[in-house]
């Protein structure tokens, strides 16, 4: 970004120190909490870990139930740019609302048995990366890193 960017005028010094800050909150602590309560979640269901280790073909699988499971980023807030209606609802162009991201993940209309934790299922199209044009950036680098933090498991 320095070279390509600041050097080349197109970003000055205070917007490259707010995209390395977004990086590294958006980046780093993101992933590096889901990776902590990802490993909590697996202690606390001793068999779902055996199967992980026992078969590593599950890695990419328990990384997204575990994005499911977790839920790091709970929830985001959005402004309506036009009446819509929702579950009967209407909500108000210009009505601010928080859109719950853990509560869609944990709704049983998407998963059997939310609260539980299983490595088997296939619970890839959860919303922990956002949905929608401001969905997660990153997260293909974060599946990369989820899934080799938790071969090691
Ligand atoms: C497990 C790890 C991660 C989780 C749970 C996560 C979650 C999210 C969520 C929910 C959003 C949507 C925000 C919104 O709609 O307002 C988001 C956006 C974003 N994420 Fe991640 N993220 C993770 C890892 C990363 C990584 C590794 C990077 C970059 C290295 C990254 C960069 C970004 C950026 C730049 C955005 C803003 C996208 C936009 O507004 O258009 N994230 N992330």
């Amino acid at each position: 970004m320095i070279a390509e960017q600041t050097k080349q005028g197109r970003l000055d010094r205070e917007e490259l120190v707010a995209f390395a800050i977004v990086l590294l909150i958006a980046g780093h602590d993101t992933t590096a909490n889901v990776i902590t309560l990802g490993t909590a979640a697996l202690l606390e269901n001793p068999e779902q870990l055996a199967a992980l280790r026992a078969d590593p073909e599950l890695i990419p699988a328990a990384v997204e139930e575990l994005l499911r499971y977790v839920s790091l980023v709970s929830a985001l807030p959005r402004v309506a740019k036009e009446d819509i209606e929702i579950g009967g609802e209407v909500i108000r162009a210009g009505d601010s609302m928080m859109i719950g991201l853990a509560s869609a993940n944990y709704s049983a209309d998407f998963v059997a048995r939310p609260d539980d934790l299983d490595i088997h299922r296939a619970s890839r199209h959860h919303v922990a990366f956002g949905y929608g044009i401001h969905q997660c950036l990153g997260q293909n680098l974060a599946r990369a890193e989820l899934e080799i933090a938790f071969r090691h498991c």
